[in-house]
């Protein structure tokens, strides 16, 4: 499925992949520098706000050059890519270096951009690129180097990433994501994008002072472990009101442990709660509505499609909400042919 087939990589390789939303949260590392996490998380991909990256080797340059919706990348951003490329040629035994343009599909200034989106597309882009073939299995691997949650955008509808076991290679090798078995579920995920605020802590950061200083990490780090089972019961047997009440309870306990941080990360607004004060009134007058939200102020809402209307008229109408966007569970990662109107692969 993602091996690069008949694709001419000399004229480079696109890949799109879309972000995720965890139901079952990972905030937390085990090993920082192979992305191991503490806790394993369980996410559906959406069909919106895809990224869409092409990778072209260029034998002839002595840097590699990156350009993020047009724009030339610097600092943080470009160091991290470089690194991942650094990471795929190493792993291909490669040494050109190569041409990144990457575009998404999120409205600017939502706070939204996608870093699980953007490496799972560049995961698979760049393995191509360098004649990696790599299964699912190991694209999911790869892709968490670059961003933990990455590796969850490898494959479509509901999935799992798994903890592993152990650090070093033992903990790389057990660490990977899998789409795990849903029952019946008409589910629509109803985005609510927030006013942002001020600038926050990038999330990394945030998740890594969590763990060092929140009181009520570990709390939430176990209470973890049994959402997961929960939810993967819950999502077998299709039960919508089960899979939402996990999923914004682990939101919220993961919330928790950052305010209980020294200092405290608070990334939920005075918007936010606007929204899970609205959830709360929806669930009253009997819609099967629950939030969860990430490391930022929007807030997405899990629903039956038969409410998707009511609870996106809700979102909209609240003051402090800037847009609604409805998402169903999308596709994984997969490689585009370059010709137009030719087929995806
Ligand atoms: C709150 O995957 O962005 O969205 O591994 O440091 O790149 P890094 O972190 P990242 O963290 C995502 C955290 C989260 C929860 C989740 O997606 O599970």
């Amino acid at each position: 499925m993602l091996s690069q087939g008949s694709v001419d990589v000399r004229a480079g390789v696109t890949a799109v992949a879309h972000p995720n939303i965890a139901l079952v949260k990972y905030w937390g590392k085990r090993d920082e520098s192979l992305a191991l996490p503490v806790t394993g998380s369980l996410s559906v991909t959406l069909d919106i706000f895809a990224t869409t990256t092409h990778v072209t080797l260029a034998p002839q340059a002595s840097t590699d050059m990156i350009t993020l919706n047009g724009d030339t990348a610097g600092g943080a951003a470009a160091e991290r890519v470089q690194a991942f490329l650094d990471l795929v040629r190493r792993l291909a035994g490669r040494r050109e270096r190569a041409v990144v343009e990457s575009v998404n599909q999120v409205p600017t200034g939502a706070g939204l951009a996608s870093s699980a989106a953007g490496f799972a597309a560049l995961a698979a882009a760049a393995a191509a690129a360098y004649e990696l073939d790599l299964d699912g299995r190991a694209l999911s691997r790869l892709a968490r180097r670059g961003s933990g949650s990455a590796c969850r955008s490898v494959f479509g509808g509901f999935v799992q990433w798994h903890a592993g076991s152990g650090d070093g290679s033992a903990g790389d090798v057990s660490s990977f994501a899998e789409p795990v078995p849903v029952g019946p579920l008409d589910l629509v995920l109803v985005v609510a994008v927030t006013d942002a605020g001020s600038k926050k802590v990038p999330s990394r950061e945030a998740m890594r002072h969590t763990v060092a200083t929140s009181p009520l990490y570990r709390a939430w780090a176990q209470a973890s472990a049994t959402d997961l089972e929960r939810m993967r019961d819950a999502l077998a047997r299709g039960d919508l009101p089960a899979i939402g009440a996990i999923a914004e309870g682990n939101a919220l306990g993961m919330h928790a442990a950052m305010l209980a941080a020294r200092p405290a990360v608070r990334y939920l607004s005075a918007g936010s709660l606007a929204v899970l004060d609205a959830v709360d009134a929806l669930r009253a007058d009997n819609v099967a509505a629950y939030a969860t939200a990430d490391a930022g102020p929007n807030v997405v809402v899990l629903c039956p499609r038969a409410d998707a209307d009511r609870v996106a008229e809700t979102a909209d109408a609240i003051d402090a909400v800037r847009s609604v966007h409805l998402a169903r569970p999308g596709p994984g990662v997969r490689l585009q042919s370059e010709h137009p109107g030719g087929d995806e692969r």
